[in-house]
């Protein structure tokens, strides 16, 4: 395995906080479906044995219904709470988001978080609504309950709503992000505005979308650098300024991952994996909300 000492790096956020790129997920695998009180011990067990990686930043939101076995996980893991990086999102309690932060942090066991998130943008396509719930996520921040806060899936044209008079500028936006799916001028904006991006899906090409016109690159880039390609991908994220979040139940392929922190990826190769990747398009997550040939 990977030596487990490998730093993850930090990058600055607007407000001033920090945040590690690279994070581990408690969705996706681990979203519970069902009953959200039937605790699941793979997950809890899986957060510790991240943690015990070096895994200090931590994903969650409510709606994976996970956030008990997250805050399980930290608890036993007893890590000194100002080296971990908890995030957790809003969405099915839009209605009342001071109350669905106080609920998470209780799930959590914390009593801050260090990103809050609005999860997705589709709860309205008013932009007053937008600007009053950002009003909101700033009192959390001011009351101590979260030390930033962010969004999550929100383009451009949703964004120019919350920066218009915002008294905190979200720092970061969550969207998915991978070499199919590169949202053409996205960084470019995200930078302008000063806002972080922090990518989801980011093995895409390797998992879901496998068989593509990146593959021969990773394999070159693979034997180069001694790495998998999944390593790749995660470099390819972090040398963007990009933070890269996944998740595994399995230990060897999380501790595989941080040998994406013992080397760096060329401009030109960044620039081949970008070229490359654009004669493919693939969108795995909020399909319903796109049409298939939107590639925002
Ligand atoms: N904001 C949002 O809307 C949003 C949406 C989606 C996800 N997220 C967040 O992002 C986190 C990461 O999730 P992700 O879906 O983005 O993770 P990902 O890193 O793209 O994929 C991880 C998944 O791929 C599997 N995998 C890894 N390598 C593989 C391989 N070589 N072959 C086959 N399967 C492989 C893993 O399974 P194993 O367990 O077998 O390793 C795991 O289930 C989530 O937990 C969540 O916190 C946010």
């Amino acid at each position: 395995m990977a030596n487990i000492h490998t730093p993850i790096p930090n990058l600055k956020l607007s407000d001033g906080n920090s945040i590690p790129m690279l994070g581990y997920g408690t969705g996706t695998a681990w979203y519970k479906s069902g009953d959200e009180g039937k605790i699941d011990q793979a997950c809890i067990d899986s957060v510790k044995m991240s943690l015990g990686l070096g895994y200090y930043h931590q994903d969650g939101a409510e709606v994976y219904k996970t956030e008990t076995e997250l805050g399980a996980g930290l608890k036993q893991a007893s890590i000194a709470r100002e080296k971990l990086f908890v995030t957790t999102k809003v969405i099915s309690n839009i209605s009342d988001i001071p109350n669905a932060l106080r609920t998470s942090l209780k799930k959590l066991g914390l009593s801050y978080v260090d990103l809050y998130l609005i999860h997705s943008p589709f709860f309205s396509e008013d932009k007053a609504e937008h600007q009053q719930k950002w009003k909101q996520m700033e009192q959390l921040k001011d009351e101590g309950l979260t030390k930033s806060i962010g969004l999550s899936n929100y383009l451009p044209a949703q964004m120019d709503w919350i920066l218009e008079g915002a008294k905190y500028p979200p720092v970061i936006n969550q969207i998915e992000f991978h070499p199919y799916l590169q949202h053409e001028g996205i960084l470019e904006y995200h930078k302008k505005h000063n806002v972080a991006t922090e990518a989801y899906a980011s093995l895409t090409p390797v998992t879901k979308a496998s068989g593509g016109p990146i593959d021969d690159i990773l394999a070159a880039l693979s034997k180069k650098y001694a790495v998998g390609p999944s390593e790749i991908l995660l470099r390819w994220c972090i040398d963007q300024d990009v933070v890269p979040i996944t998740t595994s139940g399995k230990e060897q392929r999380l501790s595989d991952y941080l040998r994406a922190m013992t080397f760096k990826l060329t401009p030109k190769e960044i620039q081949q994996i970008n070229e490359a990747g654009k004669q493919k398009h693939f969108r795995g997550f909020w399909t319903h909300k796109y049409d298939e040939k939107d590639h925002r």
